[in-house]
């Protein structure tokens, strides 16, 4: 769709982005680009990617709750290989905007290789490290809540690539500030924040759960307030840009995320509930600008306390 979009560029540590509003993964289909035009997208991010095909869990797999949605999904996709032949080709034809690959391994190892055999490929801006997943080598805990797996991971990956590293953090931690740092360190060039929290809903006639897999991840506005804190202590923590998400639907909570410290923010579920959200909240965003004035970087990370 063509349209003259005015650009608020933000940066991330290796990219510029010509918007600062992007997508979270697994939330936007590409076919969604159909009705808008990519200059309102920073980047596109990807689904995860697992090294081998997934089918994901039996439905049902969403549930919508009064303040946000639960999904069990699990991280259903077609595979490392499939996705470099089959979809990545298509990303690149479509997409002007940059591209961001998400992609999770099982081990530090299988992370590597993921990377390797991406790097072999033309047409990837950056990189976004899934680290809500088990890691087989250490008890099946999920990578991103343990500091010192977070910065091995990152020291190991960094040293391959020129492509942005972003790692996303989960936010089912005791402490975001020492995870955020330890990415840091380790050399990610970015974070993303927040993975869905743990959520439940249970039917009170027959007593079911609505999920089939039982506990779910939940998402949407219910978890603003959450996301928004761990974006303002991660930010305090570390000197990288922040790309936040976790139940931002308007231009208004997107701006209560650049002041808490986000260089860009990702919507999510909200594209479930209107396909157009990220041109809206752009749109919003750019008239804020205008009427006060003043750029993003005046507002990033400037909240009074
Ligand atoms: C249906 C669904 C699928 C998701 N799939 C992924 C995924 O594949 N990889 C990932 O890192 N996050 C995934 N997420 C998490 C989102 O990217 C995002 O971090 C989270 O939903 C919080 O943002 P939101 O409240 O704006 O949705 C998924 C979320 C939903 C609702």
């Amino acid at each position: 769709m063509e349209q003259n979009v005015s650009q608020i560029y933000t940066s991330l540590g290796r990219l510029t982005l010509n918007s600062p509003v992007t997508i979270a993964s697994g939330t936007f289909a590409l076919e969604n680009l159909d009705f808008m035009a990519q200059d309102y997208l920073g980047a596109y991010v990807c689904k995860t990617i697992t090294r081998y095909p997934k089918k994901g869990n039996p439905p049902p797999r969403l549930f919508e709750t009064e303040a946000g949605l639960l999904n069990s999904i699990g991280l259903q996709n077609p595979g490392l290989d499939k996705f470099i032949n089959d979809d990545l080709p298509i990303l690149r034809e479509t997409l002007t905007t940059p591209l961001i690959v998400s992609f999770s391994g099982s081990s530090l190892n299988e992370f590597k290789l993921m990377l390797e055999s991406l790097e072999q490929n033309e047409g990837i801006d950056g990189y976004e490290l899934n680290v809500s997943c088990p890691n087989v080598e250490n008890e099946g805990i999920a990578f991103g809540v343990d500091p010192e797996i977070v910065y091995k991971l990152c020291a190991l990956l960094a040293p391959l690539t020129n492509r942005e590293l972003i790692i996303k953090l989960s936010p089912n931690v005791t402490d975001i500030a020492v995870i955020a740092k330890a990415a840091e360190d380790g050399g990610a060039t970015s974070i993303s924040l927040i993975n869905t929290i743990w959520g439940m809903a249970i039917d009170i006639q027959s007593g079911k759960s609505m999920l089939k897999k039982g506990i779910g991840g939940y998402s949407g506005i219910g978890i603003k307030p959450l996301a928004l804190a761990l974006t303002y202590r991660a930010a305090k923590a570390v000197d990288i840009p922040i790309i936040a998400m976790g139940g931002i639907y308007s231009w208004q909570d997107a701006l209560e995320f650049f002041w808490a410290g986000a260089s860009a923010v990702a919507l999510g579920t909200a594209n479930f509930i209107d396909p157009l959200a990220v041109p809206k909240v752009y749109e919003g965003i750019d008239n804020f600008l205008r009427e006060r004035n003043c750029t993003l970087n005046e507002i990033i990370g400037k909240c009074e306390v």
